[in-house]
């Protein structure tokens, strides 16, 4: 077998590996597999390309690639291991960003070697030339606009950057303009390559990625993480084509394609439209904060709660991002178990976005040892509130906003939400009346049957188990 055999044959071998990797991370019970064949694919594709590149690469070229694997590795495994699973979807969107910098780089490396030369100084056949340039061109911008969305998506994630939408004056039509920009420089470019043509799109490009991202409100950044994620694999299937690399290629349009695949179902459950959150809130209306008056909140104090609670003959537990700061989750499955002894019926119900991952509150609960069978999904517990004595709302907000069905100016309008306030009481348990990651008031918070119980979650349950 020559070296090239076997470097496909370790590609192929890879690139089955990653296509089980996704079966097995599609569902619960096989993920742990699908993380270890995508672990073992990724040593045999790296094992595969840099033992190619050892053929052409003299020994310093070598040294430098593996410090800067070790360097890579080290760093990541060190983040992998302290990020709190709060701080998961801020570490994805920094990685995006990466792949974006990566195909950029990788595109402009493309045109040093190949149109900066002039095309009859390298090895590419000439009927081939202008595909190179295309390759080139959508490379960079495909890396460009994952580069600094995925910038944009980390400081909204990160709360570093507001995440109420920006609406600039004509937003559409920015953003239609530079996808315009993008088709007349592609075709100048093919025609005559020169390097302005490569600076302005680069420039098109990380400015579209920023204004699409920012333009997108918190409430649906879920997607738009999903969104760069297939973004970030497009980018990658580009470099592919233009480093020769078929199991690149392979790869990012496996990331690419489940990405997209993945954001699909991620507005279906949202109720956004597909074209309009990958066109940054293409068609999306959104009023400016108003100074809405929405009358008063009633506190409540621990024991208050704790006897409501006594006396409820069903009772509905609704987590939240809170929940997860608060660490909550294990006083609360105490709190379940508590009630249930006394022949309460507690079950919980889980909206598809609570917390910043999908999941997120499943696998806190399933950690507490919370029943599978009394934690319910949101379409499956909607239509019990009105006959429900109690509802706990623990840290959670945006995802029990009443304004996403009640004011079509709403950021989160349109969104599904818990109908918590249909119960006879609702009591929310978080620290202050701060609004919700999307950043808007809450009109619950100061409903006739809502009482506000302060403080942090995980005290405020203990409190409450302390006094029944
Ligand atoms: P949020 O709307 O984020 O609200 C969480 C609430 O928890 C805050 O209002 C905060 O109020 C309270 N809180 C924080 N720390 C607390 C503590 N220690 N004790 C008690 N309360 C505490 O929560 P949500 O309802 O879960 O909604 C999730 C939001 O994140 C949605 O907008 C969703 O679109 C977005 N998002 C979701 C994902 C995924 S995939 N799940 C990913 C990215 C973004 P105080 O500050 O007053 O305490």
């Amino acid at each position: 077998m020559t070296a090239l055999s076997v470097t496909q044959s370790a590609e192929i071998v890879a690139a089955v590996l990653f296509i089980l990797s996704l079966a097995g991370l599609s569902r619960h019970e096989t993920s742990r597999s699908g993380v270890v064949f995508g672990i073992a694919g990724m040593a045999i594709a790296l094992a595969a390309t840099i033992g190619l590149a050892s053929r052409s690469i003299a020994a310093t070229g070598i040294g430098l690639l593996v410090i800067g694997m070790a360097t890579g590795a080290g760093i990541g495994l060190w983040r992998a291991r302290v990020v709190e699973m709060t701080g998961m979807p801020e570490l994805i969107a920094m990685l995006h960003s990466f792949v974006g910098l990566a195909a950029v780089l990788v595109g402009w490396d493309g045109y040093y070697s190949v149109e900066a030369k002039g095309t009859r100084q390298t090895e590419i056949a000439p009927d081939l030339v202008h595909i190179h340039h295309a390759e080139v061109f959508i490379g960079v911008f495909i890396g460009a606009v994952t580069f600094t969305g995925s910038i944009v998506a980390f400081g909204k994630l990160s709360e570093q950057m507001k995440s109420r939408p920006l609406t600039l004056p004509g937003k559409n039509v920015l953003n239609l303009g530079a996808l315009v920009a993008f088709f007349t420089l592609t075709i100048a470019f093919v025609a005559s390559p020169n390097l302005g043509l490569l600076v302005a799109v680069t420039i098109v490009a990380l400015l579209l990625g920023w204004h699409l991202v920012i333009s997108i409100g918190g409430g649906d950044m879920p997607v738009v993480v999903s969104m760069l994620n297939s973004y970030s694999g497009w980018a990658a299937a580009a470099s592919g084509f233009l480093l020769n690399n078929n199991l690149l290629i392979v790869t990012g349009a496996l990331v690419g394609s489940s990405g997209a695949y993945l954001s699909y179902i991620m507005c279906t459950a949202m109720n956004r439209s597909f074209i309009s959150v990958i066109a940054g809130g293409f068609g999306i209306e959104v009023a400016p904060p108003g100074d809405e008056d929405y009358g008063d909140y009633t506190e409540i104090n621990v024991f208050d709660a704790a006897e409501l609670l006594r006396t409820s003959r069903s009772v509905i537990i609704t987590p939240g991002y809170g929940m997860a700061v608060a660490q909550a989750q294990y006083p609360v499955a105490e709190l379940a178990s508590k009630l249930r002894d006394r022949g309460i019926e507690v079950r919980f119900g889980i909206h598809p976005v609570a917390g910043r991952l999908p999941g997120h509150m499943n696998v806190l609960l399933a950690e507490a040892k919370v029943p599978y069978d009394i934690v319910l999904e949101m379409d499956e517990i909607n239509g019990d509130f009105p006959q429900t004595s109690v509802v706990l709302v623990i840290g959670a907000n945006d995802t029990v906003n009443p304004a996403a069905m009640d004011d079509p100016h709403s950021p989160i309008a349109g969104m599904p939400v818990l109908h918590v306030w249909e119960a006879e009481t609702v009591i929310v348990f978080k620290r202050s009346m701060n609004t919700g990651y999307a950043g808007v008031q809450n009109p619950l918070f100061f409903k006739d049957n809502t009482r506000m119980l302060f403080g942090d979650a995980r005290e405020r349950v203990d409190d409450i188990l302390r006094t029944l």
